[in-house]
C-alpha cells in the first residue's frame, strides 16, 4: 500500500489512469490518462460540455468516478472519507464564481479551514491569512465582506484562501471567465506569479496568452476525451487533430 509519507516527496503529483465517469447513462469522462509531474503547469481547454470541470473536480473528489485510478501526492483515491480528506489537504481549488462565504469577512474566509480543518490557533491562522492576502495585494480589504469587493478582488481572495492551506497542487476552473475584462489581468498576474514560484497547477481556462506564458502542456478535451496534448508552441502552431484546429480557429479567430 502506498503511504503518503513514503511517496510524498517523489513520484508524480497527480496520476490518473483509465478514468471513466458517468452521469446516469451519460458517459462524461472516457478513458482519461493524465500524469502531472511536480511543479508542472497544465492548461485544459475544450468546448463547453467536454468534461473539463468534471475532470478536475474528480481530482479532489468533488465528483465521484466509477472506473479508473486517481492518485494524488502518492495517496490513492478511494471512497474512504479519511482518504478523501487526506487528499483534499494537498489540493487547493479556485472556482469560476469565487465561492467565498458571503457572511464572512475576507479574513474569516481565509481563516475558516485553517482553524476547523487544520486546527490552527486563531492568531496563527490570521497571520497566515494576512501573509497570503498581502501576496495577492488585497490585505487592505481584509475586514470587508465579499459583496463589497469587485469580482477580480474576490477571485484574488479565493486564491489566497486556497493558498492558506499550503496546498501542493492548485486546481483552477475557469477562474477569469466570470470577470469583466479589466479585472482578468489582475487575477492572471497572481496565477503567473504562482506558476513562477513552482506551484503545480491544473488550470481549465481559455486564456490562451496565459497558456503560452506558463503552461508546460496544453490539453484539449472534447466529448469526455483527451484529444490532444502538447507543449504550447506545438499545440498552437501545429495542432494535429482536426477538432483541435477547429476549436482554436473559433477561439483565436476573433
Ligand atoms: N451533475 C450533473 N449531472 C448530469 N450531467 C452533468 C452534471 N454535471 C455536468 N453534466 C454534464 O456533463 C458534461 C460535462 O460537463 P462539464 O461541466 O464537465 O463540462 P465543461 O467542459 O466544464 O463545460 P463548460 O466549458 O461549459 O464549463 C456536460 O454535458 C454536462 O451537461
Ligand atoms: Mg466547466
Amino acid at each position: 500500500m502506498t503511504t503518503p509519507a513514503a511517496s510524498a516527496s517523489n513520484g508524480p503529483m497527480i496520476e490518473i489512469q483509465r478514468l471513466n465517469k458517468w452521469y446516469g447513462d451519460f458517459h462524461v469522462l472516457r478513458d482519461i490518462d493524465l500524469t502531472v509531474a511536480r511543479g508542472e503547469r497544465i492548461v485544459i481547454c475544450g468546448p463547453s460540455g467536454s468534461g473539463k470541470s468534471t475532470l478536475i473536480r474528480c481530482v479532489n473528489h468533488l465528483e465521484e468516478h466509477q472506473q479508473g485510478e486517481i492518485v494524488v501526492n502518492g495517496i490513492a483515491m478511494t471512497q474512504d472519507v479519511k482518504r478523501i480528506e487526506q487528499i483534499r489537504r494537498h489540493v487547493g481549488m479556485v472556482f469560476q464564481h469565487f465561492n467565498l462565504f458571503p457572511h464572512l469577512s475576507v479574513l474569516e474566509n481565509c481563516c475558516l479551514s485553517q482553524v476547523w480543518v487544520q486546527k490552527k490557533p486563531r492568531a496563527e491562522a490570521e497571520a497566515t491569512a494576512m501573509e497570503y492576502l498581502e501576496r495577492v495585494q488585497i490585505a487592505n480589504q481584509a475586514y470587508k465582506y465579499p459583496g463589497q469587493l469587485s469580482g477580480g478582488q474576490q477571485q484574488r481572495v479565493a486564491i489566497a484562501r486556497a493558498l492558506c492551506m499550503r496546498p501542493d497542487v492548485m486546481l483552477f476552473d475557469e477562474p477569469t471567465s466570470a470577470l469583466d475584462p479589466e479585472m482578468i489581468k489582475e487575477v492572471l498576474d497572481v496565477m503567473v506569479e504562482l506558476a513562477h514560484e513552482g506551484m503545480t497547477m491544473l488550470c481549465v481556462t481559455h486564456e490562451m496568452g496565459f497558456a503560452k506564458t506558463v503552461a508546460d502542456r496544453v490539453i484539449f478535451m472534447d466529448q469526455g476525451q483527451i484529444i490532444e496534448e502538447a507543449p504550447p508552441e506545438s499545440f498552437f502552431n501545429n495542432p494535429r487533430s482536426e477538432r483541435t484546429q477547429l476549436f482554436l480557429s473559433q477561439i483565436l479567430g476573433h
